[in-house]
């Protein structure tokens, strides 16, 4: 049994509808996941949403809700926007399941029994919205009203004085550990930039984390005592081991591939989980990528502004694969950027509008009248055939998709896209079609024959970030549908099932104003 390619999101707050940044990472990883099961691996995507903890207690109260039909009325939106943005995860874990309470459990109690869980007392501030502790010497009060702000500059909001027994964690204890992983597995941190600052943070030295709350309701109990409940970034953690806790599951996904997270929450990624997962002897995921962040019109969003850019009104105007197609080519991944209705239909108009969809339009109407719809034949042996070169760019393409540069991979894809088209340009083939001359007629033909293959195999390259046009152009192009797995010169070989003609379809991407 081969091991399954195991990637996660971070499981997201239920305490607002789901915004642009939960699609974003999501979107991204399911490309990923579309892109390794179009090679033919066994793949494994687990996402889902965090469900305890005070801030989750608060929105519940506030919405008038009991917190479980609150949470399974907000877990349920994400999910359906995950149906509609055509995501296909595998697995779709809530913290409130009863397979993950009682992997909480089991994990706090193991670690109490092996001396990294023990007794303390809490003595510092607590920020719900982040749901961190700040020590009083990183969080000072505020020169101006004496209170004690959260220092995440994003956040500003109020801190809570926590003063209790409760249980923690011995993080300091994997110091040295996690340093010495870092050294060793360089890949494991990723992008580079944002590794540095995880490996200056570490060398500073690790203090013990509170992982349980004396006071805070909604939450998993801490076993044999009652009173207290286990903080819920300690809880949320475990979800990646949880939903894979079944022997069979375990051993065909264990550790994970890579977590994908935004910059915001890596220290948890980075430096909390490796450590939990080594005081639990259980070997550690292979990557932990942190990606940037969108802001909107140049701002941040935030409840306060109300400017959170709901996916779906996006969708409606410019359709999913758009949108897919904006969030990964925009920005870099691991970089940060803005969103905005102008740059998307920039975008829109020049890469899918006119470089991608009018390309298409034009090879399927050319042999729509010039060759009475019929497809050109396949490739011949010839080595330098022209559709053999552009199926040679595949493993270019395949390395940015493994290094998680999306962006890169699609500016591979949109040269080609820039070469294909500007072939037509220059080679005008309506006039040659026209030609007397025989000879000329059949370089226009040769050309359809090297513009359609080409496309087939831009066709396999795009699926995972549009998967909706690449089923649409596929039809266009008069194939029935690509078999899984399929490799390049599978695609040349003409593997497909094919349907003998071309069939012209309505633009994919008309333009728009
Ligand atoms: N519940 C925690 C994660 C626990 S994982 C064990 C949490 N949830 S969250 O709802 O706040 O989601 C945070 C994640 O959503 C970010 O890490 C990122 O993946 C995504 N994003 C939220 N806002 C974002 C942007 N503005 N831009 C890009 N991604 C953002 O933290």
């Amino acid at each position: 049994m081969s091991k399954t390619f195991y990637l996660t999101t971070p499981i997201y707050y239920i305490n607002a509808a789901p915004h642009i940044g939960h699609a974003y990472t999501t979107v991204a990883a399911d490309v990923l996941a579309r892109w390794k099961r179009g090679r033919g691996e066994p793949v494994h995507f687990l996402t889902g949403t965090d469900e305890h903890g005070l801030k989750i207690e608060q929105a519940a109260a506030q919405s008038r809700q009991p917190p479980q039909r609150y949470a399974d009325e907000i877990s349920a939106q994400f999910r359906a926007l995950w149906t509609h943005l055509d995501v296909r995860h595998d697995d779709f874990i809530r913290t409130t399941e009863p397979r993950h309470v009682g992997k909480v459990q089991e994990v706090f109690r193991a670690l109490i029994d092996s001396g990294d869980v023990y007794k303390g007392h809490y003595s510092g501030y607590y920020c719900v919205s982040d749901e961190t502790f700040w020590t009083p010497t990183e969080a000072p009060p505020d020169h101006k009203t004496g209170k004690r702000l959260c220092p995440n500059p994003d956040c500003r909001r109020e801190l809570q004085l926590v003063e209790e027994d409760n249980w923690f964690f011995r993080l300091s204890r994997y110091q040295r550990p996690l340093l010495e992983h870092y050294a060793k597995n360089p890949g494991f941190l990723a992008p580079e930039h944002r590794g540095r600052e995880i490996l200056a943070f570490v060398k500073e030295g690790l203090k013990d984390l509170s992982v349980s709350r004396a006071n805070v309701k909604w939450g998993v109990p801490v076993p044999g005592e009652p009173g207290q409940t286990v903080y819920v970034w300690f809880d949320a953690l475990l979800n990646y081991l949880s939903a894979v806790a079944g022997k069979e599951a375990f051993e065909r996904s264990w550790p994970p591939d890579v977590h994908i997270v935004g910059k915001e929450i890596y220290r948890f990624h980075a430096v909390i989980w490796p450590a939990m997962l080594m005081a639990l002897r259980l070997p550690l995921p292979k990557k932990v990528f942190a990606h940037g962040w969108w802001t909107v019109d140049g701002q941040k969003m935030s409840k306060s502004k109300g400017n959170f850019v709901d996916p779906r009104e996006i969708t409606r105007e410019f359709g999913v694969d758009a949108f897919r197609f904006f969030l990964l080519r925009e920005m870099p991944f691991g970089n940060d950027g803005d969103f905005s209705r102008a740059s998307l239909l920039k975008r829109y108009n020049a890469d899918l509008a006119n470089d991608f969809g009018n390309l298409l339009s034009r090879v399927v109407t050319l042999i729509d009248n010039n060759m009475n719809g019929e497809l050109p034949s396949r490739p011949d042996s010839e080595s330098d055939s022209y559709p053999k070169q552009v199926a040679r760019k595949t493993e270019a393409i395949a390395e940015r998709m493994e290094a998680l540069d999306f962006s890169g991979a699609l500016g591979i894809i949109w040269g080609v896209i820039g070469e294909l088209n500007e072939r037509v340009n220059s080679q005008a083939p309506w006039k040659l079609f026209k030609s007397a001359d025989p000879a000329q007629v059949e370089q226009a033909r040769r050309l359809m024959f090297e513009l359609i293959w080409s496309l087939r195999i831009v066709t396999h390259w795009i699926e995972p970030f549009m998967p909706q046009t690449a089923a649409k152009m596929l039809a266009q192009i008069g194939v029935r549908q690509f078999p899984d797995a399929l490799t390049p010169e599978q695609v040349l070989a003409g593997a497909e099932k094919g349907m003998g003609r071309i069939h012209k379809g309505p633009p994919l991407f008309p333009r728009k104003a």
